[in-house]
């Protein structure tokens, strides 16, 4: 199969490089590679199959306005949030941020009204700022669809964002394989621009800011936050040691704010509202509005948003159910970095807290349903492979690490001989320490999550 048309089948959906299609049939998929058919032009409102009204706050206009048209996004309540922004100054803003409680949807769940504060204090006054749209996690798209539903919300949020922390340039580094979402968010961004909503003295605010699309080039390595550094100034995309932080030290050398998606869009509803009003949504320790990215053996697979508190089950049923025929075996939750959850946890709330006390992580919003049909040391052994072959190689315990990890399940797939099951469990878990501790970046202090809560939840290699 030629590179460009690889693919990845995730149980009911599929991105073909340079084509979207999804969800597809395997007669559709190969027919598609075969050339025998093109890809048809999905509605954006498919793949988030919530009905668009007053009740959601990030999709409420995907599927509901053109997301080529500034006309529509100013008329659905589009650029207030940044009108307000200059109103009350930027000090006002980061305060707003913090009040709301928002942490960073990339899935390490970090304060981003903290992250704005660091960057704004910096005494060096070039400064940058990145939104996250590498979107790479198996199981994650939640991205996408803002992307492509809804972009000039994200150049709205971003230009808020730039001038809470006095950035005078930001960059869009977006998944290559995204093809829709460059064409639309290359459109809001011209056309922002010959609005004034971009560029010098916006809305006469004295303030400047543009903003550049960089395209990755699809290694799940350059949604690192740094690796995103090394791509963009031309280098290999890999991470670089921290300290420096990016809000010291980061692009070009640079202060540099980095964000996901997910992260800035919420910016919206802070400030049209309030940090205050904000936080009241959500639990104590979560707050606000989340992307799931359902798929599997659910009826309405697509991107949901729920309030941080609801269950796992409240979310499956959303999705329309287990798909008839299914019985539940286990859910992959925050994606490969993640970890796996049982039929006994359908009641899990669904916040950071909760999460990370059941063992795993909400991560970048993945919520794999799998059924029984599903082969899970077939799918432990696909994790496996796929940190493996994404590892950078820059350092000793993630690139030897994730080598040795994947050869001892092979093995203990393979196995006959209890005594040989019991040195590579042991040594899989030898393995997994060793990655968390010593590896540089996230892919490798990750790269045994879903793996370890296989064998300690699940117990996939028990009698
Ligand atoms: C291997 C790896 C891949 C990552 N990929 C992404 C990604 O595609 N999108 C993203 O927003 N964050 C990704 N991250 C997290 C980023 O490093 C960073 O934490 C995030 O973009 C910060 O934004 P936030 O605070 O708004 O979440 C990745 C991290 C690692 C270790
Ligand atoms: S942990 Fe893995 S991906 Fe990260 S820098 Fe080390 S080798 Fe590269």
């Amino acid at each position: 199969m030629s590179g460009r048309r690889q693919f990845w089948l995730i149980e009911t959906g599929v991105t073909v490089r340079q084509e979207v299609l999804a969800p597809a049939t395997k007669t559709q998929i190969a027919e598609l590679v075969s050339g025998k058919s093109a890809p048809a032009e999905q509605p954006i409102a498919q793949a988030a199959p919530q009905t668009p009204d007053k009740s959601l706050v990030l999709l409420s206009r995907i599927g509901n306005t053109n997301p080529l048209s500034i006309d529509d996004y100013i008329a659905n309540n589009g650029f207030a949030a940044l009108r307000k922004a200059f109103s009350i100054g930027a000090d006002q803003v980061i305060a707003e941020v913090t009040a709301s409680g928002l942490v960073g949807r990339g899935g390490a769940a970090f304060p981003t009204g903290r992250k704005w504060a660091a960057v704004a204090s910096q005494p060096v006054k070039t400064r940058y700022l990145i939104c996250n749209a590498d979107e790479s996690e198996p199981g994650t798209f939640k991205d996408r669809v803002l992307l492509e539903g809804d972009p000039f919300a994200l150049v709205e949020a971003m230009t808020i964002a730039a001038f809470a922390t006095g950035s005078q340039h930001g960059y869009i580094y977006l998944r290559g394989e995204y093809p829709r979402a460059l064409k639309n968010l290359t459109n809001a961004v011209e056309v922002s621009r010959n609005k004034n909503y971009l560029g010098e003295n916006i809305l006469n605010s004295g303030f400047n800011f543009d903003i550049t699309i960089f395209r990755g080039a699809g290694a799940y390595i350059c949604g690192e936050e740094t690796a995103i550094f090394n791509s963009i100034e031309g280098y290999r995309g890999e991470p670089r040691n921290k300290p420096p932080f990016p809000v010291e030290v980061g692009l070009f050398g640079k202060p540099t704010t980095v964000n996901n998606v997910e992260t800035l869009v919420n910016v919206l509803p802070i400030i049209n509202n309030s940090g205050e009003q904000y936080a009241t949504w959500g639990s104590t320790g979560s707050k606000g509005k989340k992307l799931f990215c359902v798929s599997g053996a659910v009826s309405k697979p697509g991107v949901y948003e729920v309030t941080f508190g609801a269950t796992l089950r409240q979310l499956i049923d959303l999705a329309g159910g287990l798909k008839s025929g299914s019985t539940l075996q286990a859910v992959l939750l925050g994606g490969a970095a993640g970890g796996f959850v049982g039929p006994q946890d359908l009641d899990l709330e669904l916040t950071l807290e909760a999460a990370r006390a059941a063992g795993t992580t909400l991560g970048s919003g993945v919520v794999m349903v799998l059924d029984q049909s599903v082969n899970m040391l077939d799918q432990l052994q696909r994790i496996a492979a796929f940190f493996r072959d994404e590892s950078c190689g820059q350092c000793v315990p993630c690139r030897v690490g994730t080598v040795r990890q994947q050869e001892a399940l092979a093995r203990l797939v393979s196995s006959n001989s209890a005594d040989e099951t019991a040195i590579d469990l042991h040594l899989l878990r030898d393995l997994g320490q060793v990655m968390r501790d010593a590896s540089i970046c996230g892919l490798g202090q990750t790269a045994h999550n879903a793996i370890d809560s296989a064998l300690t939840r699940l117990k996939v290699f028990s009698a």
